[in-house]
């Protein structure tokens, strides 16, 4: 059931659902969410059997303020505090240690727990509504099937779960790929997901470097390395492997797609081409729709040219890597 993210009164019955502990997708400034209130455990578990997500695997709380994350949070330590002062509302999620008496599912039985604060003005006015009818917060994980691209139009989030499943539609995500997580419970911060914000900018902000995740850090199925799968099967290739790939491939183009940043000039007759945009806000901002427009084409292979080097790539290298991988 589509509502119209421009319509208050359409965000209020999305609110009064969120209240009654029904599923609500929504839209944020990453990708959609698949909404429920996060201090119902009941609600809550209609996300993990919807999705088909495994238990154990936590989910991210979304919140309208600070205030509201303190709710959540047991302590706000100075590291996730700079952060949240910096990015908020925005892209990014802090992992912090959470208050042992709410959110247990959503945490999915950890002691810590995801908060994030979207930018999206629907989300926004979802959580703030959905605030005045007791809901201090809304868990919800990508709006797409366990291990599948995250959707990012109102129509994707049909296609995953069926017209039964109201989406408050706010349009096309503005950013594309998932919030940058950051797991601030630890002592020092650690990168667990790439997001469109640097590296660089994210350790500005924090006053201090960036660990990678290693095996200690919390299991995060968005990090497991088989995630974002689109059906065609995905290979990520330098610019020569490509071109030289095309080219035994001659005039046979087997369902294949190539999305690639110049029109190689080896593409077989009949293979699909996309062309993948030289800006990565805009390659991040499309990746998961080509993905899913690509998979409606039926082609079976994509052949993706790898992006440029740099840290302002990284989310979009990680997600095409984790697609290449399932
Ligand atoms: O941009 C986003 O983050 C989107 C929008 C809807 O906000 N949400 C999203 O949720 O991507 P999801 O569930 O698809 O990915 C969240 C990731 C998962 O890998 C999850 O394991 C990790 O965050 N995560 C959540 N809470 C965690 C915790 N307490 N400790 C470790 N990882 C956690
Ligand atoms: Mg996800």
């Amino acid at each position: 059931m589509r509502l119209d993210g421009l319509d208050a009164a359409a965000i209020e019955q999305a609110a009064t659902l969120i209240a009654a502990g029904e599923l609500v997708a929504f839209p944020t400034e990453t990708v959609y969410g698949l909404g429920a209130r996060a201090d119902s455990d009941e609600a809550v578990a209609k996300i993990f059997a919807l999705k088909g997500r495994p238990t154990g695997h936590p989910l991210i709380v979304h919140v309208a303020d600070r205030a509201s994350a303190e709710r959540f949070a047991a302590v706000m330590p100075p590291v996730a505090t700079r952060l949240v002062d910096a990015f908020w509302p925005g892209p990014l999620t802090v992992i912090v240690a959470r208050r042992a008496d709410v959110a247990d599912a959503a945490a999915a039985g950890q002691g810590t727990i995801g908060l994030r604060c979207p930018a999206h003005p629907v989300a926004h006015a979802l959580l703030v509504k959905a605030g005045e009818a007791g809901v201090p917060g809304i868990a919800a994980p990508s709006a797409n099937r366990f291990g599948r691209v995250s959707a990012t139009t109102a129509a994707h989030v049909a296609d995953e779960f069926g017209d039964a499943l109201p989406v408050l539609d706010g349009g096309a995500a503005r950013i594309g790929i998932e919030s940058a997580i950051v797991d601030c419970s630890t002592g020092r911060p650690v990168l667990l997901r790439p997001g469109i914000l640097t590296t660089k900018r994210i350790e500005d902000a924090a006053g201090e470097p960036l660990a990678a995740a290693d095996e200690a850090s919390p299991r995060a199925p968005g990090t497991l390395v088989a995630h974002y799968a689109p059906q065609a099967r995905l290979r990520v290739m330098p610019t020569a492997m490509l071109q030289t790939a095309l080219h035994v491939l001659g005039t046979d183009p087997l369902k294949l797609a190539v999305y690639s940043r110049s029109i190689p000039s080896g593409v077989a007759t009949g293979a699909v081409h996309r062309r993948m945009p030289a800006r990565p806000e805009q390659a991040a901002h499309e990746l998961f729709s080509i993905l899913r427009e690509l998979d409606r084409e039926g082609v079976h292979l994509i052949w993706v040219e790898e992006p440029p080097p740099g840290p302002e790539w990284d989310g979009v290298r990680d997600r095409l890597s984790r697609a290449a991988a399932a």
